[in-house]
């Protein structure tokens, strides 16, 4: 098992980074005596790029290297995630009463068994699930396992930046640190990122559903650049700063909602026909595409739930320089990894 993939070194003060598709977000915390205190909280959007590939290990790494020197931290360690897209996860049944190295050796078997990689090629973690009442003569694992490669690339990218990682997470699990209670009940997550929108059902700390789709915002700015024959770069501007034609919301920004809205309608009918005694009580908005104007109006005329738009740190002190963003739910996953880090997290 590779260090950093494993739960880190609790500590008063950590730094979350989140590498994004289309922006670097870093978010300092510290512990204080009732909670947690925001000491940094900064952005640098990404390059578009035409060839719709991400920017390069150089550019990656000067961006890096620039919001750590902006922050004014002094922090060198700092909490990541791989992407949901290169991680899999299974609930494994066990016989009670093995020991630590011989359920380490059943999880490398099912690597073999279920992962497309060899146990050699895969960083593995694993925590042990509360017991099912129903099977008293066995023990739930999960288990969480992620290409070595991956690995291996974010240590690299870090370490080229002068920092260390001191560990790695699943982004849907850092965002469900960040933005639900324990105890809460059954909520949909809807995360709009550039290059991927993710849908999860959660429940206080279990994610019970899970799905990714390509309808996020890079698939609205190139609906953009091709309504009005812009570039990447305009169409991308254009949008965020709500400097668009008349005509874009009705033509261009409606219809692409009106997807989005189907899709989180048939996300929910899928979870339904799966857990059919279940009922959904509210959803969240999180990523730069909460800010989608009219989207949770739409969302709630259609879906009949409660709607609201992720506030990751809305229990939380601030320092005296910070600025508080406008966009904070685009800072809800480097939230939920800089708790990761926290002694008491809880998770
Ligand atoms: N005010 C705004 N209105 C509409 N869209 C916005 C606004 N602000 C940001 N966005 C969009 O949000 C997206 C970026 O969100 P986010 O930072 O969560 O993505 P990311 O983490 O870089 O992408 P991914 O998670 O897919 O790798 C971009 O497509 C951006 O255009
Ligand atoms: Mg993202």
């Amino acid at each position: 098992m590779i260090e950093g993939f494993r739960s880190p070194e609790k500590t008063k003060s950590v730094l979350g980074i989140d590498i994004g598709s289309s922006a670097v977000r870093l978010l300092e915390l510290s512990k204080v005596a009732d909670g947690y205190r925001l000491e940094a909280c900064l952005t640098e959007i990404l390059p578009v790029l035409d060839t719709g590939r991400p920017p390069d290990h150089e550019a990656l790494c000067q961006t890096i290297t620039r919001l750590v020197r902006s922050s004014g931290t002094s922090l060198r360690s700092v909490m990541a995630s791989v992407p949901d897209s290169s991680v899999k996860i299974k609930v494994v049944e066990l016989p009670t009463g093995l020991s630590e190295s011989e359920i380490e050796a059943c999880m490398e078997v099912e690597i073999e068994r279920n992962f497309p990689y060899s146990a050699d090629e895969t960083v593995f973690d694993y925590v042990l699930l509360p017991n099912n009442e129903q099977q008293p003569s066995a023990i739930r694992v999960l288990l969480v396992a992620c290409r070595l490669q991956e690995v291996r690339a974010r240590q690299h990218l870090f370490s080229s930046a002068g920092l260390d990682i001191l560990a790695l997470d699943v982004e849907g699990y850092a965002l469900q640190r960040a933005l639900l209670k324990a105890h809460e009940p059954v909520v949909v997550l809807v995360n709009i990122g550039s290059s991927s929108t993710t849908l999860s059902v959660l429940i206080g700390d279990c994610m019970l559903f899970h799905k990714e789709h390509a309808l996020a915002g890079r698939a609205l700015t190139e609906q953009i650049q091709s309504y009005y024959g812009l570039s990447l770069q305009e169409a991308e501007l254009g949008k965020c700063r709500k400097n668009l034609p008349n005509d874009y919301s009705p033509s261009v920004l409606r219809p692409f909602l009106e997807l989005l809205v189907d899709q989180v309608r048939s996300f929910r009918q899928l979870f339904l026909s799966a857990h059919p005694f279940s009922e959904i009580n509210r959803l969240i908005l999180a990523g730069g595409g909460a800010a989608l104007d009219g989207l949770p109006h739409l969302l709630e005329e259609s879906l009949e739930l409660p709607v609201s738009i992720a506030h990751p740190f809305a229990d939380m002190q601030y320092a005296e320089s910070m600025k508080i963003p406008s966009d904070v739910a685009a800072f809800s996953l480097a939230c939920g990894l800089a708790l990761r880090g926290m002694d008491d997290s809880g998770h």
